[in-house]
């Protein structure tokens, strides 16, 4: 299906044929364009993004794509949450020029069988709690860039690994795209915004502002002197582990750009954790430097 918002008195066009994309990203060849891929269910934190790139490129184009192959749950991937229409109002309101929404045989044809494997920043950390992820992401990122073609392209610091295996991969493979990682935006409460907090019960909503206190902790103990590693972990599992409904998958200090553990930390860390609440994970991450 594609068809054009220009019939509901707007002008950003949504499609979901990859031509389509490829016509009016090429229409002007002159103009830059910036990209923002997002899974959909947009909320301020994608909205950022989108106004980066607003603001450092003639043309913006946003993909809606719920990626199967990046998710190795299948509950999870049932479970994502989507307003197809809410989100076409946010980004023709934020000026967003293109909309690529494809179905999934659009992107995955029957005999689809090429894969993009970023091996060593993957192997830890949020690659080594949920198998294939990454391979999912580089996956369609790369299909993404392809199709786009944009000149720059912008993703969130609140999935830190991934925007780390997205530089990787662009410099490898030769993208002629530059990366632009931009901050986290939070709920007034300390909650990163996702679009996972949907899922979210009440009661563990409140709870899962100790994601945020944990970091903050141990930002905190940084701040005051503390190079061990250990005990910056230590801290924020001690967080974690205190909540009722939170169950800790992983605690990290690692290396920001190499991602590999620190036992003592020299001049910046990326503090980083993955906690559950029944089977909704959050993860959270802030990086700390003298
Ligand atoms: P999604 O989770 O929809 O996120 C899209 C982009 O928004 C990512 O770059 C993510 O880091 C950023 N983002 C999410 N929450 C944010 C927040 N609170 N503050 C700032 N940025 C935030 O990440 C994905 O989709 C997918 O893996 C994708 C890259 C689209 C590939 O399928």
């Amino acid at each position: 299906m594609s068809f054009n918002l220009l019939t509901l008195n707007v002008c950003m066009d949504v499609f979901s044929a990859i031509a389509d994309i490829r016509r009016v990203r090429w229409s002007e060849p002159r103009a830059t364009w910036g990209f923002v891929p997002t899974m959909g269910f947009l909320h301020e934190g994608h909205l950022s993004l989108v106004h980066r790139a607003r603001q450092e490129n003639d043309r913006v184009g946003v993909s809606i794509f719920v990626n199967p192959t990046q998710f190795n749950e299948p509950d999870d991937l049932a479970t994502y949450p989507s307003d197809l229409d809410r989100d076409l109002r946010l980004l023709e309101n934020e000026g967003v020029d293109l909309v690529w929404n494809p179905s999934q045989d659009t992107v995955y044809p029957p005999g689809y069988e090429t894969y993009v494997e970023v091996t060593e920043v993957t192997k830890v950390l949020e690659g080594a709690a949920r198998p294939g992820f990454f391979r999912g992401v580089a996956t369609v990122v790369t299909k993404l860039f392809n199709v786009f073609q944009p000149n720059r392209t912008y993703f969130g610091q609140k999935d830190a690994q991934q925007a780390v295996v997205i530089r990787r991969m662009a410099a490898d493979l030769n993208f002629p795209i530059e990366v632009i990682v931009c901050p986290t935006i939070r709920e007034p409460d300390g909650l990163a915004m996702s679009s996972r907090n949907a899922n979210l019960p009440p009661a563990a909503r409140r709870e899962a502002t100790c994601l945020y206190h944990a970091l903050l902790a141990a930002k905190e103990l940084f701040e005051g002197g503390e190079r061990d590693a250990e005990r910056l972990r230590a801290t924020m599992a001690g967080i974690i582990n205190a909540v009722e409904l939170a169950r800790l998958d992983y605690v990290s200090v690692a290396h920001p750009d190499t991602l590999q553990e620190q036992a003592v930390v020299h001049d910046r860390a990326l503090l980083s954790l993955a906690v559950f609440f029944n089977d909704v994970r959050l993860i959270d991450n802030m990086v700390v430097e003298r």
